[in-house]
C-alpha cells in the first residue's frame, strides 16, 4: 500500500517509516521539522518539509495514497498556558485541515497517533465500594505524602485496575485536550466522508532514538538523560506510580497492524486501541532498572516531590488491540529498559 506518513522524521514516525519500508509498503514521508524537536536541522533525504496546517499544499502528495498515518504532533504535557495555542494549532487545526485535504483527494483511511492521556486518571476500585471515579488529588494530601487516589465514598486508598478503551475520556492537560479533539474530529470525518479511522492510544513510549530530555519529555528520557550526565534519577512521589512502558519498535508494529486493518476494513468505523506492553511497572522500578543497566553505579533518589497535574496510575488493557488488530507487544519492559539504558538518544 501507499502510505502518507506525517511526523516521519520524529522519534515514533521514523520507527513507523522503517517497519513500513521493511514490509514492502511505499511511504510518502512528510515532516514540518519543528525547531523544538529537530533543532533547526534540514529534513532527512526524501522527507517532504510541509506543515500539516497548510494541507492545501498536499494535493499532489495525497494522489494515489491508500491511507494516511498521522504521527505529527506537538507532544508533552503542556508546561504553561502559553503552550495551548501550539497544541490547538499543530494538533487540532492540523488534523482538521488534513482530514479536509484527504476528503478532497479521495483518501478515506486514517491511522491517528493518540495517547493514554485521553483517559486522565486510570481506572480505580475501592475494596468496599467497587469502581470509583478518580478526582484530581488534593494538594494537602500530596504534601502530607498521601499519594494514592482516595475513594470519594470512604476516603480509603483506591487500587488501580486496567483501563480499557471504553473508559470515560477525561483530558487533564492542554496536550490531552488536543488528543481528545483529534479523535473527535477523526470520528466526525468517518461519519461525514464516509471513511474509516483507527486511533492508537500510546502509553509511555521509550526506545533508541528518543529525544534527550526537555521540559516536555516523558520520564524515561528524563531518567536516561540524568544517568548520562552522571546524576541519579529523581523519582517523584514515593515511586509507586504505575505506568505501562512500551518500546517504540512495538508502537511501530501496532501502526502496521492498524494500517492493514483500516485499509482492509469497511467504511464508517472509528476504533480506538491501547498500545501498551501489558506489563505494568512502577516508576521506581523503571529508575532502578535504568540505573542498574547504565553501569553508572548510581541509585535512584526518591524525592517525595510531586507535580500537581500528574495522575497517579494509568495502566492499560492490551486485550482489544490483541483481539481486533492482532497486535501484541514483543518487548517486555524489563528487557527493553535494560537496552534503553545504553541506547543512543537524539538531539
Ligand atoms: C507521559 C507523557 C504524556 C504521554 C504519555 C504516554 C509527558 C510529560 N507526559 O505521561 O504526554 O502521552 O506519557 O506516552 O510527556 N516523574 C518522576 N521524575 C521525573 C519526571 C517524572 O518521578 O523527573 C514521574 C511523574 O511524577 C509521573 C511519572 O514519572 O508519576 C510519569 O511521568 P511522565 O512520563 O512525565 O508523564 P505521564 O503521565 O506518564
Amino acid at each position: 500500500m501507499r502510505v502518507l506518513l506525517t511526523g516521519a522524521a520524529g522519534f515514533i514516525g521514523s520507527a513507523v517509516a522503517t517497519v513500513l519500508a521493511e514490509a514492502g509498503h511505499e511511504v510518502v514521508p512528510v515532516d514540518v521539522m519543528l525547531p523544538e524537536a529537530h533543532g533547526g536541522t534540514a529534513p532527512p533525504a526524501g522527507v517532504h518539509a510541509l506543515d500539516v496546517r497548510e494541507a492545501g499544499d498536499w494535493v499532489d502528495l495525497l494522489r494515489g495514497v491508500d491511507v494516511v498515518c498521522h504521527q505529527a504532533a506537538v507532544v508533552g504535557a503542556g508546561v504553561t498556558v502559553a503552550d495551548i495555542p501550539a497544541y490547538a494549532g499543530h494538533n487540532d487545526l492540523g488534523t482538521a485541515t488534513l482530514l479536509a485535504a484527504m476528503h478532497e483527494g479521495g483518501v478515506d483511511r486514517l491511522v491517528l497517533a493518540s495517547s493514554m492521556v485521553v483517559y486522565g486518571e486510570g481506572r480505580y476500585r475501592c475494596p468496599d465500594h467497587g469502581n470509583q471515579p478518580a478526582r484530581p488529588r488534593d494538594v494537602g494530601a500530596l504534601e502530607a505524602g498521601r499519594f494514592e487516589v482516595a475513594c470519594p465514598v470512604c476516603g480509603a486508598p483506591l487500587a488501580w485496575a486496567l483501563v480499557d478503551e471504553d473508559a470515560r475520556l477525561d483530558p487533564r492537560s492542554s496536550y490531552a485536550a488536543s488528543k481528545v479533539a483529534q479523535e473527535h474530529y477523526a470520528a466526525a470525518w468517518v461519519r461525514q466522508a464516509p471513511a474509516s479511522a483507527v486511533a492508537l492510544r500510546y502509553h509511555n513510549v521509550y526506545g533508541p532514538g528518543m529525544p534527550r530530555d526537555t521540559p516536555y519529555s516523558g520520564v524515561a528520557a528524563i531518567f536516561r538523560s540524568s544517568l548520562e550526565r552522571g546524576e541519579p534519577p529523581r523519582v517523584f512521589e514515593d515511586g509507586g506510580q504505575v505506568r505501562d512502558f512500551v518500546q517504540v519498535s512495538d508502537v511501530a508494529a501496532a501502526n502496521l497492524a492498524a494500517l492493514d486493518a483500516v485499509v482492509d476494513g469497511p467504511a464508517g468505523r472509528f476504533d480506538a486501541y491501547n498500545v501498551c506492553s501489558g506489563s505494568p511497572v512502577t516508576i521506581l522500578d523503571v529508575a532502578r532498572e535504568l540505573a542498574a543497566a547504565s553501569g553508572s553505579g548510581l541509585e535512584p533518589v526518591v524525592t517525595g516531590e510531586f507535580r500537581p497535574g500528574d495522575v497517579r496510575h494509568v495502566v492499560a488493557s492490551p486485550a482489544r488491540a490483541a483481539a481486533e488488530l492482532g497486535f501484541t507487544a514483543r518487548v517486555a519492559p524489563a528487557e527493553g529498559l535494560t537496552r534503553f539504558a545504553t541506547a543512543p538518544l537524539r538531539g
